[in-house]
């Protein structure tokens, strides 16, 4: 078995600044594509942790927040919430921020489900995740009955 891992080698923060391309008719961000961002920033998190290339296979609820607009930033942040055998729950906050008066605020929060990728293209294992503290284990706790609630929804 790979040597567990600490959260901290794999967490992934990512700055976007919002281009009119980006938006919808309403100048605030396409809903699209904070989604493709998030998934960005969550495969980088999962294939970091796992050094391997990984796919997404279970994305959960997403609500958005508040809009972000054209000219205002989105930050990312990812990290790995929990490890099972071969597939790993990365949880991604995004923020809004208006870089002029410094004011920031919540966007989305996601929980992500990553499958690492070995030879042939079939699942493989990634290392276990170092639970260093009460809230590591108990989120690592919470993601398993989560992983129980996505498997089931197969
Ligand atoms: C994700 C995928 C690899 C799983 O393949 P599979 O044949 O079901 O393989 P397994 O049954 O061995 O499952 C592999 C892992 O995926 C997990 N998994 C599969 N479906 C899942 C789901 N709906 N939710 C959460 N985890 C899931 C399994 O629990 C298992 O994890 P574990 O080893 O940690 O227990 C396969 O369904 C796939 O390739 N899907 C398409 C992925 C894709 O194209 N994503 C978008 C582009 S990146």
């Amino acid at each position: 078995m790979t040597a567990p891992k600490p959260r901290s080698v794999s967490v992934t923060e990512m700055t976007e600044y919002v281009l009119p391309q980006h938006a919808n008719p309403f100048g605030t961000v396409f809903g699209g594509q904070i989604m493709a961002w998030v998934d960005l920033c969550a495969a980088i998190c999962a294939q970091r942790h796992s050094g391997r290339l990984c796919v997404t296979a279970f994305v959960d609820d997403l609500h958005f927040r508040q809009p972000v607009r054209v000219g205002e930033v989105v930050r990312l942040r990812a990290h790995i919430a929990a490890t099972f055998r071969t597939s790993m729950e990365i949880a991604v906050s995004v923020t809004g921020e208006n870089t002029l008066t410094g004011a920031s605020w919540p966007t989305v929060d996601c929980r992500m489900t990553f499958v690492a990728m070995g030879e042939g293209f079939h699942p493989t294992p990634v290392p276990p995740l170092l639970l260093h503290t009460p809230a590591e284990r108990a989120d690592q706790t919470a993601a398993e009955e989560r992983r129980q609630l996505r498997l089931a929804k197969r």
